[in-house]
């Protein structure tokens, strides 16, 4: 399922802005049309690509979409120069793509077992990326539980697929916001809390592998519950984002813990990363 790099992997393809989808004041929702898609065919969720807006330079950015068919879906929260450009951009014009870039979501060591993902904010547009696989391939997994968490529910992103996914019967999804307010709630079923709260109430034991992907300061809290739960350092696969620039292991930007973070991750197992406390906090 991991793609190799691509023999130029500087050159960005052309990207054609297909619809863009508001979800959320900052965080919208690009679908992109990719006519020479290259590598990006064989992108495995969890990984991500480099967004370069020419004139406004590039950023990492998660690959949202399970599988990619001509389509490549980029959820984005406008937060810098690039992505301003981004958002200043309308239906019909184009951007470069290059990628895809680092380690995926070990989707062959999660068939055939049951799997929790667990995502914070915008945590959720990796975390997507996985489930929509899982669900393309649902009879090759065990059972399946979304835990997504925000500060806010006005903060909920991909609402409408929310209220299907809280509709199937082979799946649990636990939604939660600590502050849960608006005359305009869609029906879904908020919880009061927190990620580490679902994780309390969710019915999962040590056969569960887990995929995480959030703020780094939900990580050591989020880790905690699983272990309490009886789940395993190497059941357990982390998305971490650190500052990049090349994401081919040449500028050194990403660099900690002799860790190059943009080709050895942003995905890690957790056993790997007690070796590198500087990456997140272990306990
Ligand atoms: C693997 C990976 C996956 C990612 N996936 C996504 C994704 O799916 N969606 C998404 O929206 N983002 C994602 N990001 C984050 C995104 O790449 C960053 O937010 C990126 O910086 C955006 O680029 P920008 O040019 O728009 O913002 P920048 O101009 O880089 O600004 C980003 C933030 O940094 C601050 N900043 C900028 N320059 C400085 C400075 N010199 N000193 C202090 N602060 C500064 C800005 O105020 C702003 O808050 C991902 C990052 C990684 C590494
Ligand atoms: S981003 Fe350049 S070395 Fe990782």
């Amino acid at each position: 399922m991991h793609s190799q790099l691509s023999p130029t992997p500087f050159l960005p393809t052309r990207a054609v802005i297909r619809s863009i989808i508001p979800m959320s004041t900052d965080n919208y929702l690009f679908q992109f049309r990719i006519d020479e898609p290259g590598d990006l065919v064989n992108c495995a969720p969890g990984q991500f690509v480099q967004l370069w807006i020419p004139g406004a330079g590039e950023a990492p950015i998660s690959v949202c979409s399970g599988e990619i068919d001509g389509v490549l879906e980029l959820c984005v929260r406008k937060t810098g120069r690039v992505t301003d450009a981004l958002f200043n951009l309308n239906e019909g014009d184009w951007v470069g793509i290059r990628g895809p870039y680092g380690t995926g979501f070990p989707v062959d060591e999660y068939r055939g077992k049951d799997l929790v993902l667990i995502a914070g904010g915008l945590g959720i547009a990796p975390v997507r990326s996985l489930l929509q696989y899982v669900l393309n391939h649902r009879e090759e997994f065990g059972k399946l539980t979304l835990i997504y968490g925000m500060r806010h529910s006005q903060q909920l992103l991909f609402r409408q697929e929310l209220k299907v996914l809280l509709r199937r019967q082979d799946m649990h999804v636990y939604i939660a916001a600590e502050e849960v307010v608006g005359p305009d709630l869609p029906s879904v079923s908020w919880q009061l809390g927190r990620v580490t709260d679902m994780i309390k109430l969710a019915e999962i034991d040590e056969g569960f592998l887990s995929a995480i992907c959030g703020p780094p300061v939900m990580y050591k809290f989020v880790v905690a519950e699983l272990l309490k739960k009886g789940l395993k350092d190497n059941n357990i696969w982390l998305s971490l984002e650190r500052h990049m620039k090349c994401a081919v292991g040449k500028c050194g930007h990403c660099f900690v813990g002799g860790t190059f973070t943009c080709r050895e991750g942003p995905v890690f197992r957790m056993d790997t990363l007690r070796f590198l406390p500087e990456v997140i906090e272990c306990s």
